[in-house]
């Protein structure tokens, strides 16, 4: 009988601790929503990588885009702020050793690897200012910059390089030679 209460309320825990990272995600960036798969494979192509280049998700949720990228011959990085979904990323990245990282935490206090060359975001919409500021910041520690690809928002004060159904994609300077 005692199991079955232990496992009621390691049950009613889990729940808990799950619903409060869904509910503290909408604080830091976007709530969990993923990116259609169809459209995930349209994202990795518009990023325009050549093999062995690294995308990086801001707010990977279920891996689904660092998948994809790995399996074209992509490196991917992610970041997930939700630890439920950051195990789901780890796990299914697993299947491509040293090709998917997957990192539990904050976007907005890490770095970009140097390497990268393309940044994918599903956000929400009032944080795409910031996201602005925080990418120049990033590109600009580089010389190549780097392309981003934005799922359902426009980024503000920044002119696209390309429109593509729920697509925008910007080039964002690196600095200047
Ligand atoms: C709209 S979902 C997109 C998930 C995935 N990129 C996709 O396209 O399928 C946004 C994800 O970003 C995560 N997130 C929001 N703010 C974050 C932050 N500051 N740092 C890391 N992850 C964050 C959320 O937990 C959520 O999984």
């Amino acid at each position: 009988m005692l199991i079955w209460e232990v496992f009621g309320y390691l049950a009613l825990g889990l729940a808990a601790a799950f619903v409060a990272a869904l509910t503290l995600t909408v604080l830091f960036g976007a709530p969990y929503l993923p990116t259609r798969r169809d459209h995930a494979q349209v994202a990795v192509s518009l990023a325009g990588l050549r093999p062995g280049q690294t995308l990086v998700d801001l707010g990977c949720g279920d891996g689904r885009l660092l998948v994809m990228a790995a399996r074209q011959g992509f490196r991917a990085v992610g970041y997930e702020i939700n630890p439920f979904l950051a195990l789901i990323s780890w796990w299914r990245g697993r299947a491509f050793p040293g090709r998917v990282k997957v990192y539990w935490g904050n976007f907005w206090r890490r770095n970009l690897p140097a390497e990268t060359a393309a940044v994918f975001v599903f956000a929400a919409g009032p944080y795409l200012s910031r996201l602005g500021r925080y990418l120049s910041r990033q590109a600009g520690q580089t010389e190549q910059g780097l392309v981003l690809i934005s799922y359902a928002f426009a980024l503000p004060a920044h002119r696209p390089i390309k429109r593509h159904g729920p697509f925008w994609v910007y080039k964002i300077p690196g600095r200047p030679k």
